[in-house]
């Protein structure tokens, strides 16, 4: 691992080989809450509240290798959601060794990280297109910041979608609800893309789920019966939502996830999946979400 020991800041960021070796920033707020994120995708893999209980959801089936994606955690889809283009699944970022860019102890204790990636031979070849992309994460006593920028530094326009796909632990899938979609108009991926407004009040999970929330309402929250816990979500600069679960046939399926994992997680990602975004040369993009969690 390359010497990273200069962004270390004592009590508050500890850069150490995380599994695989991959080289991991740790994160810890006065209060006791702290976070994990591998240079590997800025992939957040770890975060907890400050009695040290996990809040992220982590497969005991992940891979923790240069070329695969971490199962968890909050995987950046970008620039291409899904199999939605001609792209690797969820795009390229998830798979490539980002830079350290920065790290910083704020007035308060709050603890940042910034990362970054811009074009490679690797990138080149998948996606012709020069960029700069930046993640931010922000800890605080009780939230989770993620701050993500775009920009294209090259001379043509470029079109993406963004996921922040993050996966939250749930003690029982059965007892939790999504709250805040009432009325959203849902495609739904497991019925041929049909299009039409939830009319739900809340979305339960007792079958696979796989949905974009189009146009999403920017707060929503996640109940965990079991846990007595509440998740809120604040997202801005972001349009979309989707809710997924793969349930019992699509985990068996998954090599990276246990069969019987889909009942301890949800993931409910914030980002751009419905829509493109086109970005001019020169054209930065901004979008933040912010995570916070609450037991009863
Ligand atoms: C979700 C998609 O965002 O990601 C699902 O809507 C997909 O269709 C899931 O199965 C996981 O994708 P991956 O590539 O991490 O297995």
């Amino acid at each position: 691992m390359k010497d990273l020991s200069r962004f270390e800041i004592h009590g508050a960021v500890a850069i150490t080989p995380g599994n695989g070796g991959l080289p991991k920033v740790a994160l810890k707020h006065p209060s006791g809450s702290s976070a994990e994120i591998y240079l590997h995708g800025a992939h957040v893999t770890s975060w907890r509240d400050g009695r040290g209980e996990e809040l992220f959801f982590l497969s005991r089936e992940s891979n923790w290798a240069a070329d695969k994606p971490i199962r968890g955690g909050i995987p950046v889809c970008w620039p291409q959601f899904g199999g939605q283009g001609t792209l690797p699944q969820h795009g390229f970022v998830r798979t490539n060794p980002w830079t350290l860019a920065g790290t910083e102890e704020l007035p308060g204790g709050n603890v940042a990280v910034t990362l970054r990636l811009s074009e490679n031979d690797a990138t080149l070849k998948l996606w012709p297109h020069r960029f700069e992309f930046e993640l931010r994460v922000t800890l605080s006593a009780s939230s989770l910041r993620l701050g993500a920028q775009a920009g294209n530094t090259g001379d043509q326009p470029f079109e993406f979608q963004i996921a922040l796909h993050t996966y939250f632990t749930i003690a029982d899938i059965h007892r939790a609800a999504v709250r805040g979609l009432q009325g959203t108009t849902m495609i739904d991926a497991l019925r041929e893309n049909a299009r039409e407004a939830d009319a739900q009040p809340e979305i339960r999970f007792d079958r696979e789920t796989d949905r974009v929330y189009v146009s999403a309402p920017d707060t929503l929250s996640i109940r965990d019966e079991a846990a007595g816990r509440t998740f809120a979500i604040r997202k801005s600069g972001m349009s979309d939502v989707v809710v997924w679960n793969p349930w019992i046939a699509k985990s068996q399926r998954m090599p990276d996830f246990g069969d019987d994992e889909y009942l301890r997680m949800v993931c409910v990602e914030t980002g751009n999946m419905a829509n493109r975004i086109r970005l001019a040369p020169g054209q930065p993009w901004r979008g933040e979400t912010v995570l916070s969690a609450v037991r009863d």
